[in-house]
């Protein structure tokens, strides 16, 4: 379906401080939700969550080290990151320098196909990029399990981008902490799937995922009880996968996204990604499978609908979503490849 996660893996010609690396990763959309972090420093969540990583909208990086420099260069699609963004990508940075042990400076060169920070999972495809280009051009030595939890540092979502298909975050626990926090490859050999993406609003969102999840976890009276539902939904989307059964798949994605937002709408004051854009979409998948077809739908931080359904029904979803978006982009996506290494900079 996909290449395997073993190109994630820095091939033994690109360790030892490659000075210069760029790495693809693409976005990729929970189907169980990772929502809340029980600690923030290291990006643990509350609950395990599970993903389809898509073949559109890749995010390409590189990173170079700058000796002499006194501090990192970032540009994110042309121009210089400022603010919290830049600060995310030296956070980063310092923990991929603390482990190298190098103290070297870099320049970073970032270019996505999607539009950012708008609940179209930039930051997963970002994150992911950027740790193997960082790990490669810094000499860090990692299999793809711990390419997983240093992407997670960077955006907990990250780390599922590292694969391709299927993915499942492991929240760990509290003893293991960030070892026993990274993800790994699901097997769904039985499932032909496709999401049908519709860009309801491109716009950067008011509330970032970050804020909206700790107000959440803090504020709302909710929320323990989604992370219980999502534990259970977790093992019944686990079976679903391995015998292949779409419509399960969807109905408990479908359901696990609307106690995501649920938990949200109760926080105080409230979190509200969904908009009227949004319900009218979600009228035409409801319309879809009371006509027999089966599309299932899941919304993240932002208005956005993403649309699960057969890979063989997907350019008649696509038609049904495009009416009912009104003009908004829709695309077709499969699901796509790990993160992996070009080879011109090795
Ligand atoms: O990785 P972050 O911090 O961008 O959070 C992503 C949160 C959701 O997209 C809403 C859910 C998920 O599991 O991807």
């Amino acid at each position: 379906m996909c290449p395997d996660h073993r190109s994630t893996v820095i091939p033994p010609r690109a360790r030892g401080a490659a000075g210069s690396a760029v790495a693809v990763a693409h976005p990729n959309i929970a189907l169980i939700k990772y929502w809340g972090k029980r600690d923030e420093q290291l990006v643990l969540p509350w609950t395990d969550s599970l993903s389809m990583t898509l073949d559109i909208f890749p995010t390409t990086t590189r990173v170079r080290l700058a000796p002499g420099a006194s501090d990192d260069t970032v540009t994110l699609d042309g121009a210089p990151a400022r603010g919290e963004a830049l600060r995310r990508v030296t956070a980063f940075l310092a923990v991929v320098r603390a482990r190298a042990g190098l103290r070297q400076r870099a320049v970073v060169d970032s270019e996505n196909t999607v539009p950012t920070g708008a609940g179209l999972a930039s930051s997963a495809s970002g994150f992911a990029a950027l740790a193997l280009a960082a790990a490669a051009a810094y000499g860090l030595d990692l299999d793809a399990t711990a390419l997983s939890r240093l992407a997670r540092r960077g955006s907990g979502s990250a780390s599922r981008s590292v694969f391709g298909g299927f993915a499942l975050w492991h929240a760990g626990t509290s003893e293991d902490a960030d070892r026993g926090s990274y993800a790994e490859r699901v097997p769904a050999e039985g499932v032909d799937p496709a999401l049908v993406v519709a860009i309801l609003d491109a716009g950067r969102k008011d509330v970032s995922s970050r804020e909206a999840m700790r107000r959440t976890v803090d504020t709302s009276p909710l929320y323990r009880s989604w992370a219980a539902s999502s534990r259970a939904d977790l093992l019944d989307m686990r079976a679903a996968l391995s015998r292949g059964d779409l419509d399960a798949v969807g109905e408990i994605a479908e359901r696990n996204a609307f106690g995501m937002h649920a938990t949200m709408l109760a926080a105080r004051p409230a979190v509200r990604y969904l908009s009227p854009a949004t319900f009218t979409v979600l009228d035409s998948v409801l319309r879809l499978r009371r006509e027999g077809t089966a599309a299932y739908a899941t919304m993240d931080a932002g208005p956005n609908v993403k649309v699960l359904c057969r890979r063989a029904d997907a350019e008649r979803v696509a038609a049904v979503v495009r009416e009912a978006a009104a003009g908004a982009p829709v695309h077709v996506a499969g699901p796509g490849p790990g993160a992996r290494l070009m080879g011109e900079d090795r």
